[in-house]
């Protein structure tokens, strides 16, 4: 669905992303892993032409999108959610949710916000609410919700868990595969909380310093002990390694 070729990108001067080459599958969840400032947020600001591109080439849908404004690319079934300031703080969890489906007619806007508040329940019970009030699970939901409102075919996810904690965390990560197995929609995921991103992701990426360092199936990248223990934090044990109860009857 979008196809990412020898992409070298970054801010004004200052090159972050070095012949960059990623494919998102339709259907399924790409998840692009690495530590600090491998230049995943890069990534995604180059695919939603905020970054500088220099060289290489972004397909969506075999169209070049590459240095298209942002509003070009939603219409075209974009969404981004950002990493941060992804809320009207000010505003209600209603006028958030309008706010996102500006591009609709008012009444489809609020068919999908009141959809919005059926898949997820904890919108509806706080609908009055401004945004700044609620807890940092329930807002990255109103932020997913308002890049559901989009009726998007690519969703954009930067770092939904940040600043939650675990459980939470787990709760929203858990969300992130019903919108693929429930919307069927396509999505790009981009996670700190690597080990529970890479076992509902398909696809996977692992940067490092721009670069692609692992491209493979989610699972795959999780069975490699030494890259998952050096660049993601996750420690276990590889298969073989687990002790064996024979013999100890
Ligand atoms: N707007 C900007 N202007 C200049 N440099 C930037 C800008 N945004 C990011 N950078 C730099 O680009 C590099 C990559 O940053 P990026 O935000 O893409 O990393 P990341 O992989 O998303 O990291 P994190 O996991 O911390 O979110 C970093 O060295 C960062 O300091
Ligand atoms: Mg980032």
């Amino acid at each position: 669905m979008l196809k990412i070729n020898k992409l070298n990108s970054g801010y004004g001067k200052l090159q972050v992303l070095y012949d960059l080459s990623i494919e998102i599958p339709e259907k399924g969840i790409t998840v692009v892993v690495g530590p600090n400032g491998a230049g995943k947020t890069t990534l995604l600001c180059s695919i939603m032409g905020i970054a500088d591109v220099s060289s290489g080439e972004v397909e969506f849908q075999g169209n070049s999108i590459r240095a298209l404004p942002s509003y070009l690319l939603a219409r075209q079934g974009i969404s981004y959610v950002p990493q941060m300031g992804n809320v009207f703080a000010e505003l209600s969890v209603r006028d958030n949710l309008q706010m996102a489906g500006y591009l609709l007619p008012t009444a489809k806007a609020k068919k999908k916000a009141e959809q919005m508040t059926v898949m997820f329940p904890v919108l509806k019970k706080f609908i009055d609410r401004k945004a700044a009030t609620l807890s940092g699970g329930e807002r990255r939901m109103l932020a997913v919700a308002m890049g559901l409102m989009k009726d998007p075919k690519l969703m954009l996810l930067d770092e939904l868990s940040t600043d939650l904690a675990p459980i939470i965390a787990e709760k929203v990560i858990s969300e992130v595969a019903r919108l693929r197995d429930e919307l069927g929609i396509t999505i790009l995921l981009v996670e700190q909380m690597a080990k529970r991103a890479l076992e509902i992701g398909d696809t996977a990426y692992l940067l490092v310093s721009g670069g692609v360092r692992f491209a493979g199936k989610a699972r795959e990248l999780l069975n490699e002990p030494e890259l998952c223990n050096m660049y993601l934090g996750i420690k276990q044990p590889a298969a073989q390694n687990i002790p064996s109860i024979e013999g100890s009857r």
